[in-house]
């Protein structure tokens, strides 16, 4: 079924189709003709969805800056988690990460070679010399925002420091290679070029994720790409981009134990940063960092 030109727009903004998206998926099916992958009409969010989903973000920054104060040497992971907790339900928010598929905390934290999916725990102590992911994801008014950030705990060597500086750099310029009518492709590309420049690595199992609605939805990010390649992107696409750096083998192994812990097959170190971030029509929008 084809839309007139009068009737209402698929985006669900209640204006006419003319005046809402028309031109837009003219654009796009140019594209498409032209033997681009053009993203589906549900990785594109309507005004009234970015604008509750950057509130979500806005808050998802909010606790990352809290819990920034307290992560430091002596403190657990697990109470990190009950801080982390106790701050989105005094928000009127629920943290994503709690039940979700089975996770059984309320935010990640990752340390050294985990490279991410690590599980809070009251024993674990965040010793001198650490270095340590907090992912927060955070529901509020049912939108989602996703962010992690690292932390150096106490004496860090000047080699960690500068993984988790270089990986910060990865997730910068991935940002930078989002163009509206670009390519996804241009993304992981320059993060990895820049990660290997660095004599790095860059996990390929795990991507980032379309985000806002539900917690991971399409398109599946890679952090390792091709320019030129993979769906365009386009105004009103949210995303994440959240690339996991290794300092030595890319590979990976997940604890069949816990069911969650991604860590480094080498043991070697892992960091991480994590936006989730708007195409707009000028560029980007960085929703929560
Ligand atoms: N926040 C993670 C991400 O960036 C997902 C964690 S899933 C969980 O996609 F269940 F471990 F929380
Ligand atoms: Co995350
Ligand atoms: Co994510």
């Amino acid at each position: 079924m084809k839309l007139g030109r009068n009737d209402l727009c698929w985006c669900k903004s209640g204006r006419k189709y003319k005046s809402c998206h028309l031109a837009f998926d003219e654009k796009l099916n140019a594209l498409a003709l032209a033997g681009k992958l053009i993203p589906n009409h549900d990785m594109i969010k309507n005004e009234v969805q970015i604008a509750g989903i950057r509130e979500a973000g806005k808050l998802n920054t909010e606790i990352l800056d809290m819990i920034s104060e307290h992560v430091k040497e002596g403190i657990s992971t697990g109470e990190i988690n009950r801080l982390v907790h106790e701050y989105t339900i005094a928000h009127g928010a629920v943290p994503a990460p709690l039940n979700y598929e089975g996770f059984p905390k309320s935010v990640c934290t990752s340390i050294d070679d985990v490279v991410c999916h690590g599980i809070p725990d009251d024993n674990r102590i965040l010793k001198s010399g650490e270095i340590v992911n907090i992912d927060v994801t955070t529901i509020l008014n049912g939108y989602y925002g996703d962010a992690s950030r690292m932390y150096c705990i106490g004496e860090v060597s000047e080699e960690k420091k500068r993984l988790v500086q270089v990986t910060k750099e990865c997730l910068d310029l991935g940002l930078a290679a989002v163009k509206p009518w670009g390519h996804l492709g241009d993304v992981g590309y320059a993060i990895n070029t820049h990660a290997r420049k660095n004599g790095y690595t860059v996990v390929e199992e795990i991507g980032g994720h379309g985000v806002g609605i539900d917690f991971h939805e399409e398109p599946w990010v890679s952090h390792i790409g091709q320019p030129d390649t993979d769906i365009v992107l386009a105004p009103g696409m949210i995303f994440t981009i959240e690339p996991m750096v290794n300092m030595g083998t890319a590979d990976v192994w997940q604890d069949e134990e816990d069911g969650w812990t991604v860590r480094t097959d080498d043991g070697e170190p892992s960091a991480q940063w994590e936006y989730t971030i708007l195409v707009t029509e000028q560029g980007t929008e960085i929703l929560t960092r």
